[in-house]
């Protein structure tokens, strides 16, 4: 066990990889300024993070005519891997129309084709664990988007760690910083702690 410094906080290396995805794109997306503050917190606590932007990854639309004509798109190969080698997930999913958002949708449903036969299936999700966050601008926190984002997680066969994060009014939350409230903070801290203490367990 490696101990390394960064700037007053002393952090263990745990080994422990976070791949965090926001379901958001916009510019400015709440869900994405949430996700960068959970990866900090788990980084604090020893994780090493990284963040995807789906917006700079050029996802086709599922379509199994493509699928079946020129195998699996490079950017599903290359977004695989990194499923692959990630042993918990953080992710920051908007609501819309109280469901999470197709963006995501088209995404997990590329990561469940297989390369061939000799990939295992599911590769992409099996054994991994998932801390999940909703931001809205209303007072909903994303409590529908945060349910069905967790029920297709149980189905590709991810843990899914209980009491999900949610940002009610995040419009008026965010420091220009991007910083959050200490309560908001505490909270992200607890859940950066339960992935990792769970991803500990499974190893
Ligand atoms: C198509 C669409 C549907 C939406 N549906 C909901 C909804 O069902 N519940 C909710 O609380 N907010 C809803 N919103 C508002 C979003 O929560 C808000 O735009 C949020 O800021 C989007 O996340 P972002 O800031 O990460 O982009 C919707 C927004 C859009 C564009």
């Amino acid at each position: 066990m490696i101990t390394v410094g960064k700037g007053n906080e002393t952090m263990t290396e745990s080994g422990i990889n976070i791949l965090g995805l926001s379901g958001s794109t916009r510019k400015e997306s709440y869900n994405t300024k949430l996700l960068m503050v959970a990866l900090e917190r788990a980084e604090l606590k020893g994780a090493r993070t990284t963040q995807l932007d789906l917006g700079t990854i050029n996802l086709p639309f599922y379509d199994a005519d493509l699928e079946g004509q020129s195998g699996l798109p490079d950017e599903v190969r290359n977004l695989k891997k990194q499923f692959e080698e990630a042993d918990g997930l953080m992710i920051a999913t908007p609501e819309y129309n109280g469901f999470f958002p197709g963006l995501l949708k088209n995404c997990f449903d590329w990561l469940t084709r297989r390369t061939g036969p000799e990939d295992p299936i599911l590769s992409a999700f099996s054994g991994k664990v998932a801390g999940l966050m909703s931001a809205t601008v209303g007072g909903s926190g994303g409590v529908r988007s945060l349910t069905s984002l967790t029920s297709q997680l149980h189905y590709l066969g991810v843990t899914v760690l209980p009491r999900p994060f949610s940002l009610i009014h995040a419009g008026k939350s965010f420091t220009n910083g991007g910083a959050l409230p200490v309560e908001n903070m505490n909270a992200l801290d607890d859940m950066s702690a339960a992935l990792l203490h769970a991803l500990r367990k499974s190893d």
